[in-house]
């Protein structure tokens, strides 16, 4: 199968999970569900999902096992990303081509919507994990849980809100985006091939290439910051400069930084040769997150 159409596939499957997961409910609480399916069923790529998904199906077929836990991976992320969005943090107003969602529901709603998006990310995966009795979706879902929290996202996120104190080097920056923006994609990955029951160097070997993927992809969010427009990004361009960011931008020329992305995906790439021609669709990802414009 051609990796578009392979791709589609997996974005398809998600997609029709993720439009089920949260059911509207007739209760005094029912604007919650319409906040958070606001936000989720927004159009994201799914990059962290289709990892996911691609990680698993290096060792096993029916993904069909997999989905609850790589949709989970969204609502971890779309959690994040309202976060992201609120006034004390990033302060902008489009997110996925609307508006943002405290901007549509209130900073009250969006916060408690980005809670019940992380909170609903384990209430299914643990319901998934039950239904397995597998030791591996534990696992599984312990690493998402570790790469979420204050060694991951959380602290990653920490770290760049008050980053004019913190980051004086590209090291202490890349050690930032290795937590905000690496950590939940190394996991999707690595979860994927936990699940399927891979072994330690496999496991290994697969961190490293997300490692790679996910610092490429935060230089490039920086880049398109800069370079994109509003409407092909679906949310605000010149966030980074609004806000005093530190980005990699900061310390290299645009030019640099697509240079150091080809090289970060080349060495990805590369770390994938133990497995040869079965990793052909995460090494085409790979590939294709070079030429995103989105
Ligand atoms: C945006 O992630 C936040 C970053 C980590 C840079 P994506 O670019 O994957 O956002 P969606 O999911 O497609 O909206
Ligand atoms: C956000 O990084 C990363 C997380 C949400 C964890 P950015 O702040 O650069 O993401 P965008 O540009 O708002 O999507
Ligand atoms: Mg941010
Ligand atoms: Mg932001
Ligand atoms: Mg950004």
């Amino acid at each position: 199968m051609e990796f578009k159409n392979w791709f589609k596939e997996k974005v398809n499957i998600i997609d029709e999970y993720l439009g089920q997961v949260i059911e509207a409910k007739e209760n005094p609480q029912k604007k919650i569900y319409e906040a958070m399916n606001y936000s989720l069923l927004s159009g994201g790529k799914r990059l962290r999902p289709v990892f996911f998904l691609g990680a698993y199906e290096l060792f096993k077929d029916d993904i069909k096992e997999a989905l609850p836990f790589a949709c989970s991976m969204e609502m971890i992320h779309t959690y994040s990303l309202i976060h992201d969005d609120l006034p004390a943090m990033d302060n902008d107003d489009y997110r996925r081509g609307k508006l943002s969602n405290h901007k549509k529901f209130g900073e009250a709603t969006a916060i408690l919507a980005g809670d019940g998006l992380l909170n609903k990310a384990y209430e299914i995966g643990l319901e998934a994990a039950i239904k397995l009795r597998s030791i591996n979706a534990i696992k599984a879902l312990k690493t998402i849980a570790d790469s979420s929290g204050t060694e991951g996202m959380i602290g990653g996120q920490v770290i760049d809100m008050d980053c004019e104190v913190k980051i004086s080097s590209i090291e202490e920056l890349k050690h930032m985006y290795a937590l905000k923006t690496g950590a939940i994609i190394k996991s999707s990955v690595t979860a994927g091939a936990i699940l399927a029951g891979a072994n330690e160097e496999e496991i290994r070997t697969l961190g490293t290439y997300a490692q790679k993927i996910g610092l490429a992809f935060q230089i490039e969010d920086d880049i398109l910051d800069i370079t994109s427009t509003q409407e092909k990004l679906g949310k605000a361009i010149g966030s980074d400069a609004a806000n005093n960011k530190i980005t990699y931008l900061t310390f290299k020329s645009i030019d640099e930084a697509k240079k150091d992305i080809e090289k970060f995906t080349e060495e990805a790439i590369e770390s994938l040769s133990i497995f040869g021609d079965r990793a052909i669709y995460l090494i085409e990802l790979a590939k294709y997150l070079t030429r995103r414009e989105k």
